[in-house]
């Protein structure tokens, strides 16, 4: 098999995650979510005071970007890998309803952007990755040897992020989540620096009726095909 870059966009909570970290698990690549990323610079952002009821301090937080590391480390556990923030696994803080409600404008930011994609490219430079996000197979590496662009409706999207935050245990309302749901995916598509859109000659996955393993065995076909080639 040849080693190739695997890029994974689309909505947000589509489980374009779960699906690439089986994939990665499976073929022994290098999973890197992305949005992880983003979500780490938000937290970081409202660990420092740099988000009030006035916004976000745009100038403080751009002085702070070299202040932020981000890494990432296998869990030994999930055989997962944990996003850490300058050394500390925040792994759990970056998924709360918090950090997803300003997560999108943080991510609109240019500065942002351009340091988190210079991360990225790094990060897959040697192939053999599989990132996913909403500007990988269009910004980051538009000449991934495999593109992907997941979607579904928005209904089973809230549903399936609900779901995810009730069993770990957090109280959350489905309308709300929803309701970001659909606000996330207008800021990311309407955003004017690498807005969400899908690559023209990526594969497109409408999973709203699949059950994981159902998109599991999807994805390591198209992967076969491929990398077998
Ligand atoms: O995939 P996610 O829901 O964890 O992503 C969080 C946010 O980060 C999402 O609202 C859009 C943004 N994002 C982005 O702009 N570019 C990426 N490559 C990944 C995520």
């Amino acid at each position: 098999m040849k080693l190739i870059t695997i890029a994974i966009d689309g909505h947000s909570s589509c489980g374009k995650s779960t699906m690439a970290k089986d994939l990665a698990k499976e073929i022994g690549y290098i999973y890197i979510d992305t949005g992880a990323m983003y979500r780490a610079v938000t937290l970081y952002a409202l660990q420092n005071g740099l988000i009030s009821e006035a916004g976000i301090d745009e100038d403080a937080l751009q002085q702070h970007m070299p202040d932020i590391m981000i890494t990432f480390q296998l869990n030994e556990e999930t055989g997962r890998p944990d996003t850490y923030l300058n050394g500390v696994c925040v792994e759990r803080d970056i998924r709360t309803m918090e950090v997803s409600k300003f997560v999108s404008p943080i991510a609109t930011l240019g500065f942002v952007r351009e340091a988190m994609v210079d991360l990225q490219r790094l990060m897959g430079e040697a192939k053999g990755v599989i990132m996913d996000g909403r500007d990988i197979g269009t910004v980051v590496f538009p000449d991934a040897e495999l593109k992907i662009f997941v979607t579904a409706s928005a209904d089973v999207r809230a549903k399936r992020r609900y779901d995810e935050l009730i069993a770990k245990g957090e109280t959350c309302s489905l309308d709300e989540i929803r309701a970001n749901v659909i606000e996330r995916d207008r800021i990311d598509s309407t955003r004017a620096i690498s807005p969400l859109r899908q690559a023209e000659d990526a594969i497109v996955l409408d999973n709203s009726n699949m059950t994981i393993p159902e998109q599991k065995a999807w994805l390591l076909e198209q992967y076969h095909k491929v990398a077998g080639q």
